[in-house]
């Protein structure tokens, strides 16, 4: 992994064992994208541009005007983004398009939208004609930092999410933080627990960062956006480049998940968004991990304090902790009869813990809705 500095950008090499690619992140983006994909794949006279007509209506003409610029012809291919399309149906619908629009073998894809646009065009690209090429276009915090990265496909199965799936990576990811201007603010908000996650689990820097920027983040300052956003891109880079496959540190990225997944199912995937689950998701564990006498008082208080200084978060939905506890057993991550809980050191560090006691959990469970005021 590699950083060359430039005035208005950053690229950063994601160097896993099967593959390499550049990370572009910066301001205005958009309008290099034809440049700059010609340069990967000089053959590439049209790109299928995979997208919702939301995040079309805003950034298409910017994109497309982009890719002309490189002598690229866009071609989109719209859907809806909503989590319940991220299904197996979706994928026969677009690849049966893409095929009526002649594309083959060697046709590029570009995923121009958020996580749900990214993981549908990875697995497309992934089994497209046994996997053809594609890049990453992200346009949400969440998409930036985590999901456009790491070669992470897939769709989910009534049952769970992302449970069907396959490793692909992009060729190129082109992250146009201009893009997160039309987000949402409760979206936006959404992102910034993951741009914190990675924070705690991998860069007490990027930890510092944000509890003197978190204001200016918030009101999306472009300098503070772009200086927080590449440094949480740098951590999950640098995880994904020592274990492509997640059989080691990889799962350091599932801080804050092992709860989050319960939170954000019993709240039927609506009280919550997935981010704000995993903001509750990391104050629980961060308090297991005092519980448990892993952590000290004060770097805990400091982890549940740059939470909730981004934003109150929505209550948690009303839960049984012992449903919970269950609900943590039905994620896919979870390993025989034992729960898997990463949980921090101190800032900047966190372990994997497998035998965490029941007790233990049911009383952060029973404690974390009354116990915990990020208001
Ligand atoms: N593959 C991975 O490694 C990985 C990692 C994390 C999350 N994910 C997946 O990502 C998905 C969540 O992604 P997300 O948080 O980006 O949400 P999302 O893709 O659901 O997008 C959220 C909403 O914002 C809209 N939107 C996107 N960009 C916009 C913009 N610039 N302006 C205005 N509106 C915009 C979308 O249309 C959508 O309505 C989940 O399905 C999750 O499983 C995957
Ligand atoms: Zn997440």
């Amino acid at each position: 992994m590699k950083k060359m500095a430039r005035s208005h950008s950053s690229t950063l090499w994601v160097r896993t064992r099967s593959a390499r690619y550049p990370v572009w992140m910066g301001q205005g983006l958009l309008s290099q994208a034809g440049r700059r994909f010609r340069r990967l794949r000089p053959d590439a006279g049209r790109v299928f541009v995979l997208s919702s007509p939301r995040v079309w209506s805003r950034w298409g003409s910017a994109f497309s005007a982009g890719l002309r610029a490189g002598g690229i012809h866009a071609e989109p291919l719209l859907f809806n983004d909503r989590e319940e399309a991220k299904r197996l149906a979706t994928i026969e619908r677009l690849a049966e398009k893409l095929l009526e629009r002649g594309a083959d073998r060697h046709s590029l894809l570009a995923a121009l939208g958020g996580g749900v646009v990214g993981d549908i065009t990875g697995f497309l690209a992934a089994t497209y004609m046994r996997g053809i090429d594609y890049i990453q276009v992200p346009t949400t915090v969440v998409a930036q930092v985590d999901s456009a990265i790491g070669g992470k496909t897939g769709v989910n199965l009534r049952r769970g999410k992302n449970l069907l799936g396959a490793f692909h990576h992009p060729l190129a990811v082109l992250a146009d933080t201009r893009t997160l201007g039309t987000l949402p603010p409760r979206e936006f908000r959404a992102g910034l627990y993951e741009v914190i996650k990675c924070a705690v689990l991998g860069d007490p820097a990027l930890f510092h960062l944000l509890e003197r920027s978190m204001p200016a983040v918030r009101a999306r300052r472009a300098p503070a956006v772009n200086a927080a956003l590449i440094r949480a891109l740098r951590v999950k880079a640098r995880i994904v480049a020592a274990d492509e496959r997640e059989h080691g540190i990889r799962r350091w990225l599932n801080f804050g998940h092992t709860f989050g997944h319960a939170f954000e199912s019993l709240g039927h995937y609506r009280a919550l968004r997935h981010g704000e689950a995993v903001g509750w998701g990391m104050i629980a564990a961060t308090l297991l991990s005092l519980r448990l006498g892993q952590i000290g008082d004060q770097p805990a208080a400091r982890i549940v304090r740059l939470i909730a200084s981004a934003g109150p978060l929505p209550p948690l939905p009303r839960f049984i902790p012992e449903r919970a506890y269950q609900q943590m057993f039905a994620d896919k991550k979870k390993r025989g009869h034992t729960l898997r809980f990463v949980l921090p050191r101190r800032i900047g560090r966190v372990e994997v813990i497998e035998d965490v006691p029941r007790a233990a959990v049911l009383r952060v469970l029973r404690e974390l809705p009354r116990g915990v005021s990020t208001r």
